[in-house]
């Protein structure tokens, strides 16, 4: 089996510890039952000789969770950097957007509704779409969704450029013609296959799959398609890495937006972006109170990846739910006094204690790693405390403690 998963990592970089052993094996059970061989050594025979076994075989382990406006203020976000800095200041042509990977198509569209939503006209901005599974594209193209895709509470967005069809929504074909697709392997193919550079790049949930040389890989390969002062979103979770690596946080609350430090200055050098409100894609706010850390404070904490790519709404009370948003404004002081008041009547919980953290890590306080440990000892598979605990081990100079919280985050298995 192991020589398997070496080739299913090899291929798309998507790790075992990542995946979930177990997982991968049941994709190859069930792969060598389709094609009627008992034996594991004979199955890798085939998948070495044959390509096209070996698309089958990643694309039953490829996870392709997604859904509409997910980590909503990214989208708006992107769309007014488009809108306010793109347009104005340098672009004689369209805005390039790179949605990688795309999976179903979710995220994508998102980004093109967005742009509609923020008046900026279809003729100025271009969205590539690109993902390893053809499934997943074939069924973008058609461009119908289940309820599954339609997570969040505001759901205006789907009366607005949906139409019901029986049980699904068909997505209208303004939107639709937003956005082009493109089979691509992150790892594999030849960057030279994406057509140049691109201003704006949404690359999340992608990178929590693979082990950490193959997130530097990865990383390095974005690179060279974002554009000089160009800003490229990923996942909660992936953010301190991104950051660790030499990105800079654009400070636009929640919306996990980083730029490379080389190029600040060009789209680059943050200044007050309209704040998106959460849970509300497409509206505006008025002009931001910024996060004032090096780091943006994250989704609500999640218990480990596996919930993470399962839950469809916060698992936060709402009491915390509104401390992170009073941090997200810069209120740092009532974001604390709540998560204090929280803890002293609720009781302790790895929430309270990670956004606490989160809290004193934005104002600079030292003391932030203490309540991250206080998290991981109520919670010890959370995930985002232990990256932003290794992540200031790191910082403080602490490198093999750092690595033990590192690896311990790292072992956290999703479940497809
Ligand atoms: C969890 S989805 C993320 C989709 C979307 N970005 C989001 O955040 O909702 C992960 C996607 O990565 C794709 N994928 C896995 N390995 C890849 C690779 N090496 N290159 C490109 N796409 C890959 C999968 O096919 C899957 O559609």
């Amino acid at each position: 089996m192991w020589r398997i998963e070496q080739l299913i990592q090899d291929e798309t970089g998507l790790h075992s510890g990542a995946i979930g052993s177990n997982s991968i094996a049941r994709a190859i059970r069930a792969r060598m039952k389709t094609v009627g061989l008992r034996k594991t050594e004979d199955y890798l025979d085939l998948v070495q000789s044959s390509p096209f076994e070996r698309n089958e075989l990643v694309e039953s382990v490829v996870v392709t969770e997604t859904w509409f406006f997910r980590d909503a203020p990214a989208f708006t976000a992107a769309a007014t950097i488009v809108r306010d800095e793109l347009i104005p200041t340098r672009l004689n042509r369209p805005a390039r957007l790179l949605s990688l990977p795309c999976s179903s198509g979710e995220e994508p569209y998102s980004l093109a509704m967005a742009m509609l939503d923020a008046g900026v006209p279809a003729s100025q901005f271009r969205i590539l779409a690109a993902d390893i599974s053809s499934r997943s594209l074939a069924r973008a193209q058609r461009g119908v969704f289940g309820r599954n895709s339609f997570r969040g509470k505001d759901l205006a967005f789907r009366d607005k450029y949906f139409r019901a069809v029986d049980r699904e929504f068909a997505l209208e074909p303004t939107v639709l013609s937003c956005v082009h697709f493109h089979q691509f392997n992150l790892l594999g193919e030849e960057i030279s296959s994406l057509p140049g550079l691109f201003d704006i790049v949404f690359c999340r949930n992608l990178m929590i799959y693979f082990d950490l040389p193959t997130q530097k890989m990865a990383l390095d390969r974005i690179g060279r398609f974002l554009a000089p002062g160009g800003a490229l979103f990923v996942g909660p979770a992936e953010q301190p890495f991104v950051l660790e690596q030499g990105y800079v946080s654009a400070h636009i609350p929640m919306a996990f937006a980083c730029r490379n430090p080389g190029h600040l200055g060009r789209i680059g050098e943050p200044r007050p972006v309209r704040s998106p409100q959460p849970d509300h894609p497409g509206k505006m706010q008025q002009p931001a109170t910024r996060v004032p850390p090096a780091r943006s404070i994250g989704t609500p904490a999640r218990r480990s990846h596996s919930q993470a790519e399962a839950e469809t709404a916060p698992t936060i009370a709402g009491e915390l739910e509104r401390a992170r948003r009073l941090a997200d404004e810069g209120k740092l002081a009532e974001a604390s006094a709540l998560c204090d008041r929280h803890l002293r009547e609720k009781g302790a919980s790895a929430q309270a204690y990670f956004l606490i953290a989160l809290i004193r890590d934005a104002a600079g306080d030292s003391t932030a790693t203490e309540f991250y440990r206080k998290a991981i000892y109520l919670d010890p598979n959370h995930y985002e405390s232990l990256m932003h605990l290794a992540l200031s081990l790191e910082k403080n100079g602490e490198k093999i403690r750092a690595r033990t919280y590192r690896n311990r985050a790292q072992r956290l298995k999703p479940k497809p």
